[in-house]
């Protein structure tokens, strides 16, 4: 049974607001009153590898540490040697498979005895699937006298095979040896063992386990149900790769794009800048391979009908990390990586890095408008740096709109000093981020009616409501976050002029390997579901409407701050004839509303009502109960140009009303 909401939140944010059934409250839609083009692009998604989000995520390899390039070279791999089992494995360096993958494996074989083999732990176990296919695959080389073959045998946490294969036939030259492993029951937490048979010396890389089923079953592609999920949103743009991720813990480790396209034995791993963050939850064999790459990740917006909006550095190093710069008469190869990334999507394929394109599978443009120049900077050494790439990105490429930094918090000092420069700028779009409480969401609903329409658009980039407080473990991805975050975007909804796109952060968190929470989508090995927000994001994004429509509510609820705790947004959908309002009721009650369409010709009936609604603010989704908060949708009956409506308590509804004839 359905239980009331229940309010014993700290500050009281949400407010018991009674009005006896009678419509007290009136919304007001503007219908003959068109006013902003709401961006197509309006909502997407900012996808970052934390969490585990891309390597052990969105990326499906399932060996971890294929390449033994990760600092220590033996991590996520055990050596077995069973009775009369004799041999070495040592990783080496002499000849390796190319430059960018110095390290190998070699194994030296005397005697198999009962077993000499590897096996791989996966991340965090690997997910596999009854009657899947997953490709084994390796990289080896025979050496000296005698021949080993390789037996790949997938294994349950009881040591029961799943699914084995075997290859033999290894060439003194390095060559890639693969052969597909068909799964016989599913398991979420299995490993791979390698085991050698024969007499004499193997080298061994890049050992893989890849799935078969990937989204849209591109080979080495993508998990299906995670980009599922993101197409599910119907995103207008994807954010990548960051987030802090752009920037490195220090330069050399900063995300360079050049170095994740390619065959993927040579594209450089390094360490990820999660690894080692936050000392409450290490994630010690946490690195990117770029499995997941620039050209993925043009493939997949493509794949999901979303606008790339890839953020590069700008020759700073994360300033929360080691604040290093690049100086500005050494910025030249950062500038000449943001030019060859528009010519890398845009160029014609007889271009240098159109051709790399094609080469790569796609001769035609991957159409990029979009670049972010930084990610989260500050200060005047972000200016210096951002006028250089502005200058000479527009020379080149007047039709890309950047992407300016206004630093890691919606105001005080670094934001105040950043925004009135970038405007005099006259840049293109200012990435605003805010990690706050449900209650500042709840508070700043308004905040863009105050801004200078004529200024610099604004791109709500990251932006998250945090239980506890930000990057505190205890956050949860609640309903009362949700909601909070549904009050706000009607806020950007109204103010569509001025916010022209907004991505929740972050995206992904594997459930047994996040450092950071709240997130929007929880996965594990094989399975995934939507948070409230989640649903959130979705109901705005699939509800966004071509035009927004002038919406005033009188009577609104307020919190003793005199703060409304009733929001409304309104627009027109051109494609479907629909006036769509969207309503955020955050009080405790019911809220009878009159919704009355100023002008236009009236609506027809019927209409159709979807409710987004937890039994209690603290309510969340989980593997188990993956829609405890997920949409309801129903007919609504209406007639002329006005009705009343009851609001549930602590609900976001979505009302589609087909315009009359
Ligand atoms: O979303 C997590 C992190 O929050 C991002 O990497 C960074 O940009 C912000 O500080």
């Amino acid at each position: 049974m359905r239980r009331p909401c229940t309010f014993a939140l700290p500050g009281a944010l949400f407010l018991s607001f009674v009005l006896g059934g009678q419509a007290a409250v009136t919304v007001s839609v503007g219908a003959d009153q068109p006013g902003a083009r709401i961006n197509p692009a309006m909502w997407g998604v900012f996808f970052e590898d934390i969490n585990f989000g891309g390597d052990g995520g969105l990326y499906p390899e399932l060996v971890k540490n294929r390449s033994f390039e990760f600092t220590q070279p033996m991590m996520g791999w055990k050596k077995i040697e069973k009775n009369g089992a004799s041999g070495s494995w040592s990783v080496e360096t002499d000849g390796p498979l190319n430059d960018q993958n110095p390290h190998f494996l070699r194994a030296q074989l005397e005697r198999a005895g009962e077993g000499f083999a590897l096996e791989n732990e996966g991340f965090r176990g690997m997910g596999v699937k009854e009657g899947g296919v997953y490709d084994f695959s390796v990289f080896a080389r025979a050496g000296g006298e005698g021949a080993v073959s390789l037996e790949a045998r997938v294994l349950a946490p009881d040591g029961k095979a799943l699914g084995t294969a075997r290859l033999e036939g290894f060439t003194p030259a390095w060559r890639k040896h693969s052969v597909p492993v068909r799964i016989g029951a599913t398991e979420p937490r299995a490993r791979l063992a390698v085991a050698l048979a024969g007499r004499g010396r193997l080298d061994l890389d890049m050992i893989s386990l890849f799935p078969r089923d990937t989204y849209k079953g591109r080979p080495g592609g993508l998990r299906a149900d995670l980009v599922q999920m993101l197409a599910d949103l119907k995103p207008g743009f994807v954010r990548f790769p960051g987030g802090c991720i752009v920037e490195g813990f220090s330069l050399p480790l900063r995300y360079q794009w050049k170095t994740t396209i390619g065959p993927v034995e040579q594209r450089r791993l390094i360490v990820n800048r999660w690894n080692s963050e936050f000392k409450h939850r290490p994630a010690p064999d946490y690195f990117q391979s770029f499995g997941l790459g620039f050209f993925e990740y043009f493939q997949m917006c493509e794949d999901i009908g979303a606008e790339p909006l890839p953020i590069l550095n700008c020759g700073m190093a994360c300033q929360f990390n080691s604040g290093e710069l690049a100086p500005l008469d050494q910025l030249e190869p950062y500038i000449q990586d943001a030019l060859d990334l528009v010519e890398f999507a845009n160029g014609p394929a007889n271009s240098l890095w159109g051709l790399r394109r094609a080469a790569l599978g796609h001769p035609a443009p991957f159409h990029m408008k979009l670049l972010g120049v930084g990610n989260e900077q500050w200060g005047p050494q972000y200016l210096e740096r951002y006028e250089r790439f502005a200058k000479a990105l527009k020379a080149r490429h007047p039709q890309v709109q950047l992407i300016s930094s206004a630093g890691p918090d919606p105001d005080g000092d670094k934001f105040d000093f950043l925004w009135p420069k970038l405007r005099a700028l006259g840049a293109d779009l200012v990435d605003e981020h805010y990690y706050r409480p449900p209650a500042w969401f709840l508070d700043n609903t308004a905040r863009y009616d105050r801004y200078d329409r004529n200024g610099p658009k604004v791109f709500a980039g990251e932006y998250a409501a945090q239980s506890v407080r930000t990057v505190s473990p205890d956050n949860r991805n609640n309903w009362e976050c949700a909601l909070a975050e549904a009050a706000m975007l009607t806020g950007f909804e109204r103010n569509a002029d001025v916010v022209r796109m907004a991505s929740y952060a972050p995206l992904f968190a594997h459930e047994d390997a996040w450092q950071w929470r709240p997130d929007l989508i929880w996965c594990d090995n094989l399975r995934v579901y939507g948070t409230p927000n989640y649903y959130v994001q979705q109901l705005f994004s699939v509800n966004r409407g071509d035009v927004a429509l002038p919406v005033s509510v009188q009577g609104a609820p307020q919190a003793p701050n005199r703060q409304p705790r009733f929001y409304a947004s309104a627009a027109r959908d051109d494609r479907a004839g629909e006036f769509v309002v969207k309503v955020v009721n955050a009080t405790d009650a019911p809220v009878v509303a009159s919704i009355e369409f100023r002008g236009g010709k009236g609506l027809k009936s019927p209409g159709v009502a979807t409710v987004l609604a937890g039994a209690s603010l603290k309510d969340e989704n989980t593997f188990d109960q993956p829609r405890r908060v997920a949409p309801q949708t129903g007919a609504l009956g209406v007639s002329g140009s006005k009705f009343d409506y009851a609001f549930r308590p602590c609900s976001l509804t979505v009302l589609r009303l087909g315009v009359a004839r």
